[in-house]
């Protein structure tokens, strides 16, 4: 599998989410962040702060650690801890320096920490053959009582994949959408088919 949005959202399983991010993990900040300007992290982050977000931290999807970086561009200093399945993307975070401990596991079982999270936060995992609601329990089991959380699910699949109903299922208190755009303009010239998609930031703290 090459690297890419369409391979990205072709993902069937496990082995291929490996596959397509090994390929991708070199490129992913210079090539595909960079040239589709690639906006989704800042707008999680502003979200999460904005909500009064505390930490510590745990990053749902870390991937090369574009949200974290948000985070801490803004002044963001608690703890940050991340979690992905793929150990070439986290290689490419863990170099950056930002975050306190990264973890490889699979966010759709039981994840492999000791939880007390006081914010959870996520950009760019929850899409087209990625993360489903499936994964929303073990990710609020993470969550301390009160502890904000700030997801991007891509609109494309909100109610194809049933996350209306997933997160109306979850005990957790004031949830907002907010709709986003996940690129800027530099998208249209790269990837034309994508550059409008647009996601929603669930915005929620647990019950
Ligand atoms: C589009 S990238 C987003 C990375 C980063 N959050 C960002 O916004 O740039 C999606 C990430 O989700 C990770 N991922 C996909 N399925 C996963 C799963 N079941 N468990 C953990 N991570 C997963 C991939 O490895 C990849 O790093």
């Amino acid at each position: 599998m090459s690297e890419g949005l369409d391979s990205a959202y072709s993902i069937a399983t496990p082995a291929d989410c490996l596959r397509v991010y090994r390929a991708w993990a070199e490129s992913y900040d210079g090539g595909f962040a960079a040239g589709m300007d690639y906006l989704l992290p800042a707008h999680v982050a502003r979200a999460f702060l904005a909500a009064g977000g505390a930490g510590p931290v745990l990053d749902i999807g870390a991937g090369t650690g574009l949200l974290a970086e948000r985070l801490r561009g803004a002044g963001f200093s608690a703890p940050i801890d991340g979690v992905d399945l793929s150990p070439e993307m986290l290689e490419r975070a863990r170099v950056k320096g930002i975050y306190r401990s990264l973890v490889q596991a699979d966010v759709m079982q039981p994840l492999p920490l000791a939880g007390g999270y006081g914010g959870i936060v996520s950009s760019g995992t929850f899409t087209h053959g990625h993360v489903g609601p499936s994964a929303l329990p073990h990710v609020l089991a993470q969550a301390r009582r009160g502890a904000q959380v700030a997801l991007s699910i891509n609109a494309g699949v909100f109610a194809a994949m049933g996350f209306d109903a997933a997160l109306a299922a979850l005990p957790i208190t004031g949830l907002q959408l907010i709709e986003v755009e996940i690129y800027g303009q530099g998208a249209a010239l790269m990837d034309p088919a994508h550059a409008s998609d647009r996601a929603l930031i669930a915005l929620f703290r647990k019950g």
